[in-house]
């Protein structure tokens, strides 16, 4: 069932009593909010619940423009794994990828070529339980795998079994890093993590990369997002936002391909749905290629 289903965003008990027993059965935690779900709910996902939404609730009224900021990223992901697979990239490493929600980069990537391999990587364990067993549904798990491991151990990653089985490293590999590198603060050298991935690919291989920001946005953004960033002080994840100059040097050593680095809905637009401008400012996001 999809969201236009819905009588309202905030009163599905149908589907609710679906989602929950579907995650009991799973042996999900569904008593706290669940950050991908809330992230699910954000962009009008069906895999939520209403503990999520009220989560989502008290987020909009730090950040009003979260749900359209989440879609123009998750927007922006979409494209850059059509454009990755339009030039010939069949495998995809998605660091950070959460847990099924609207447009999954294995179906994207599945539509454009049957034969594509994808790699999904999460910190969560929530994340990684839930896509673990939507992929056994989907019956992809010879192409499709779900590990769990940190961003900040790269040969973690790239070492895995799961990984080493499904990726050749000797061909060009699609690497996602989307709404990510915001939950990793200086301290742990975001450039240098990403250098090291560089080495262990191949010529040809790829890097999206997209950053919640404000450098540019309006005042009264600007505001709202260092409130939301506070609001994550308090917990045990930390939130960074990074400026065009920062992002710029996280793609030190990748070719930039056009457009650049731009504000998500400016990366090559392909639906007017993009277009949504109330949260333009707030996130950068880029493709560099490895030459
Ligand atoms: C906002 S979601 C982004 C999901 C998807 N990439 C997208 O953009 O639509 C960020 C994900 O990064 C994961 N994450 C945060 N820190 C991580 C780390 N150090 N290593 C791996 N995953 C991490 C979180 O658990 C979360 O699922």
């Amino acid at each position: 069932m999809t969201s236009d289903h819905r009588t309202s965003e905030y009163e599905s008990p149908f589907q609710d009593t679906a989602v929950i027993a579907w995650l009991e059965a799973a042996g999900i935690d569904t008593s706290l909010p669940s950050p991908d779900r809330v992230y699910d709910a954000y962009l009008g996902g069906s895999h939520n619940t209403a503990i999520d939404r009220a989560f989502v609730d008290k987020v909009e009224r730090i950040l009003p423009s979260i749900k359209p900021l989440a879609r123009s990223n998750r927007s922006f992901l979409r494209r850059a794994v059509q454009e990755a697979a339009a030039s010939g990239i069949t495998q995809f490493l998605d660091i950070g990828s959460g847990a099924p929600t609207v447009g999954n980069v294995h179906e994207i990537a599945l539509k454009a070529n049957p034969s594509a391999h994808v790699v999904y990587v999460d910190s969560n364990t929530i994340a990684v339980q839930t896509s673990q067993i939507r992929l056994e549904e989907q019956r992809v798990t010879d192409r499709v795998a779900m590990i769990q491991e940190d961003l900040r151990d790269p040969d973690g990653i790239l070492d895995h079994p799961r990984t080493r089985a499904l990726i050749d490293f000797d061909k060009p590999v699609c690497l996602l890093m989307v709404a990510l590198l915001h939950f990793i603060g200086d301290e742990d050298k975001p450039a240098e993590l990403i250098a090291h991935y560089r080495s262990r690919l191949a010529p040809g291989s790829k890097l999206a990369l997209s950053h919640i920001a404000s450098d540019e946005a309006p005042q009264e953004q600007k505001d709202q997002v260092a409130a939301f960033v506070d609001a994550y002080r308090n917990t045990t994840t930390r939130l960074h936002t990074r400026t065009k100059a920062e992002m710029e040097r996280l793609f030190e050593g990748w070719e930039l391909e056009e457009p650049g680095i731009v504000h998500p809905p400016d990366w090559r637009p392909d639906n007017p749905i993009d277009n949504d401008m109330s949260a333009y400012y707030l996130g950068w996001c880029g493709v560099g290629r490895k030459v």
